[in-house]
């Protein structure tokens, strides 16, 4: 048998030429991009071993050379478990208690998040099972929102937590919303970045390994995905949404999380708001009883994925009774309570929800109207997310503050009749010129029709195994 040793040039040449890669080749790949990467920051050790070199062309090569082919189901559960094991991961041991998170591909206004959080934790404050939810989410990427930054408009809060305090807030609210710490999967903000750099984000087999690997890294025992499918989701049609959706469900459950993908649609924005502060304004609404008509679609979402998260946790029988559940613990004011308690235990001031339409006010407002009577035919949602971002919710280049002001109103869905002269949306900003470039991409996306469109379910389909 030959002891040669395999090499970073052999395994991508391997990928390349369409041929099966081995859980043992795959981990030495990952190990390489972690030391490349520590190499940079100056902190790996003095000796590499030639198998675990690596260079950045190698590593871009290795990723387009995977973008090309793509993976078996065992190559991706094999990547996602290395990425997942590239750095230091939580340990939910201590919670004695059953873990279950919810993750979304990305939206506009969707701050499902803020409610399915507090939900979850109201029914883990109440007995056996046990229930905790330790959240890890991320920031606004493209054109799409991202909760820490809508977290972060809560004077005081920290998201930045370690996994030990972490454990802590857990352990006394029974969630946890924080971001990710530097040391958690470093090997995909090293990949992420490359792919950045490399045409190569949008394969959904790296986006599966991207995705799984962190969320695997909060030791879960049950995950639900909210993929999205419409003009507003990443991925471009619905077959591939649904393809994304198959693979990480297949991965999470060869690693041994139950896990469940709702296939939801994002033709138009999620809810009343989208941008930072007005949207958690909006969930404390919600969680104060008060239920805007134009917060349907936002309820019935969280609803929806809080239903299947208390079913896989066995805190009810179907994941109907589950939605139904869910929805009593937000009207009984028992996940307001959660919420607080969450909110205080990361140091944010719970004083600024007493009156949340009057905190962050926007400087600036313009409204755009209907300038024809007609149905409220279509959008483009992503435009309609980078019209947001552009107010100042979203960031230019990494590291940018966002913010808190910045955002719109929407006072019409998909479907509804208007009157010329009937307001579609309101945007807000920090200043009057930061209204000029999106008040125009709206009124440029949408369009009214003397024919009532046809409107997708909000809910299309799910996938399990
Ligand atoms: N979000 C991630 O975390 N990774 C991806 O690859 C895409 C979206």
């Amino acid at each position: 048998m030959s002891t040669q040793t395999v090499l970073p040039i052999d395994i991508l040449i391997k990928k390349r030429d369409g041929l099966e890669l081995s859980s043992a080749e795959i981990q030495q790949f990952v190990r390489a991009v972690v030391l490349n990467g520590e190499a940079k920051l100056g902190t790996a050790p003095q000796e590499i071993a030639a198998a675990e070199k690596i260079t950045d062309a190698q590593i871009a090569a290795f990723l387009m050379a995977a973008f090309e082919r793509g993976f078996t189901r065992e190559e991706l559960a094999h990547l996602t478990n290395a990425m997942r094991y590239s750095g230091e991961t939580f340990h939910a041991a201590p919670l004695k208690s059953f873990t279950v998170d919810k993750h979304s591909t990305g939206g506009v206004g969707d701050k499902s998040s803020l409610l399915i959080a507090p939900t979850l934790a109201a029914a883990g404050l109440q007995g056996t099972p046990s229930i905790s939810v330790p959240m890890i989410s991320g920031r606004s990427l493209g054109h799409t929102g991202g909760t820490l930054d809508k977290l972060e408009t809560i004077p005081g809060f920290d998201t930045q937590l370690s996994l030990a305090r972490m454990t802590e807030v857990l352990l006394e609210c029974h969630a946890a919303m924080v971001g990710q710490t530097p040391r958690l999967v470093p090997a995909d903000r090293i990949l992420y970045a490359m792919r950045d750099h490399t045409g190569t984000v949008e394969s959904p087999y790296l986006i599966t390994a991207s995705i799984m690997s962190k969320k695997l890294a909060e030791d879960l025992n049950a995950l639900v995905l909210d993929v999205k499918v419409g003009s507003g989701a990443f991925m471009p049609s619905y077959e591939q949404s649904k393809f994304l959706a198959e693979l990480m469900v297949s991965t999470g459950e060869l690693a041994g999380a139950r896990t469940v993908a709702v296939l939801t649609t994002m033709d138009e924005p999620l809810g009343r708001f989208s941008g930072n502060w007005v949207e958690v304004w909006e969930c404390v609404e919600i969680l104060k009883g008060k239920r805007h008509a134009l917060s349907a679609d936002l309820i019935e979402l969280s609803n929806v994925l809080s239903g299947w998260m208390l079913y896989l946790a066995g805190k009810a029988a179907t994941p109907e009774a589950g939605a139904l559940l869910a929805d009593e613990l937000m009207t009984s004011g028992a996940a307001y309570e959660a919420w607080l308690k969450l909110v205080a235990a990361h140091g944010g001031d719970v004083t600024v929800f007493a009156e949340p339409a009057s905190f962050h006010k926007p400087k600036a407002t313009r409204v755009l109207r209907a300038e024809q009577r007609g149905y409220l035919a279509g959008m483009d949602c992503k435009e309609v997310g980078w019209a947001v971002q552009r107010l100042g919710a979203g960031r230019a280049k990494p590291g940018d503050p966002v913010s808190a002001h910045a955002g719109i109103e929407s006072h019409a869905k998909l479907g509804t009749f208007l009157e010329e002269g009937d307001p579609i949306f309101t945007l807000f900003a920090e200043e009057e010129a930061l209204l000029e470039a999106p008040f125009a991409m709206l009124k440029a996306t949408v369009t009214l029709s003397n024919e009532a469109p046809t409107v997708q379910p909000l809910i299309r389909e799910i996938v399990r195994q």
